[in-house]
């Protein structure tokens, strides 16, 4: 999924209503420092803060224009340069990690872990995560749900999922990882999403079947959801998997 195509409001909606991720998730593959690292599948940048503050030298990988144009003045002195998980435009041995949020459900696995275990250093780090739902929305929005719940895809869990699809976070370990990677540890990170109405109904409209809908079909239904939602703020309790591993074998 490049996505390229979306229509200008969905990233101001997804930067608006999407979480971030745990500080913590920075930590886990204990990197030496300095470290040269690589995020790849960047978006608009919600990982990549986080990585800015703590790494010293930094290079994210985006093939949407649409989501550079947000993550270029998101992170100052951030080198964005285009490219794909399956072809990326670095050298070899370029670096000591790589790090990918919410995206490698995206990627052609096996051509894309070829890539990322090209760029590597040797014993470099490869660190990939997705949040996950982790129970309702509180207040609950159940009006909402209602409302939504038509048009929401039967194969997604509702009414927080970032992944449709029987896609689970496990998916990409192929045989492939086991011949060039070491063993792949995990850790689940509780990561409170806290969110004005605003933000919530942004979230809702960064989902692409609603952001895709024709504006007659989208307006009515995004100027619903706000009626709704009364709270001040809502609380979306995601749950941070990470999982990491390091270059095994010399290639
Ligand atoms: C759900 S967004 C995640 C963005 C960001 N990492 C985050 O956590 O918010 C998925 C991202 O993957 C990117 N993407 C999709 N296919 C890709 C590929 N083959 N190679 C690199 N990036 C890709 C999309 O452009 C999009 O920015």
């Amino acid at each position: 999924m490049v996505t390229g195509d979306m229509p200008h409001r969905w990233y101001e909606d997804y930067e608006r209503g999407r979480p971030g991720y745990p500080d913590q998730v920075v930590d886990l593959a204990e990197l030496a420092s300095p470290a040269m690292v690589l995020e790849l599948a960047a978006g608009t940048g919600k990982l990549t803060r986080q990585l800015a503050s703590k790494m010293a030298h930094l290079v994210v990988v985006e093939p949407d224009p649409g989501m550079r144009r947000l993550l270029v003045p998101a992170c100052p002195g951030v080198e964005a340069i285009d490219g794909t998980a399956e072809r990326i435009p670095l050298a070899n041995d370029a670096v000591d990690a790589v790090f990918v949020a919410q995206a490698f459900h995206w990627f052609d696995n096996e051509a894309a872990l070829a890539e990322i275990a090209r760029v590597l250093r040797p014993g470099g780090a490869l660190v990939v995560m997705w949040n996950v739902a982790n129970g309702p929305v509180v207040p609950s929005v159940t009006a909402v749900e209602e409302l939504l719940a038509p048009i929401w895809p039967q194969d997604s869990g509702f009414p927080l999922d970032m992944m449709s699809g029987a896609w689970t976070p496990g998916a990409w370990n192929l045989p492939f990882a086991e011949k060039t990677f070491n063993q792949i540890r995990e850790a689940l990170l509780a990561n409170r999403q806290t969110v004005d109405p605003q933000a919530l109904v942004a979230f809702f409209g960064s989902m692409g079947w609603i952001a895709n809908l024709p504006d007659e079909e989208r307006q009515p239904l995004v100027d619903a959801m706000r009626s709704h939602l009364t709270a001040a703020e809502y609380v979306l309790p995601w749950q941070t998997r990470v999982q990491w591993t390091r270059l095994s074998a010399p290639r």
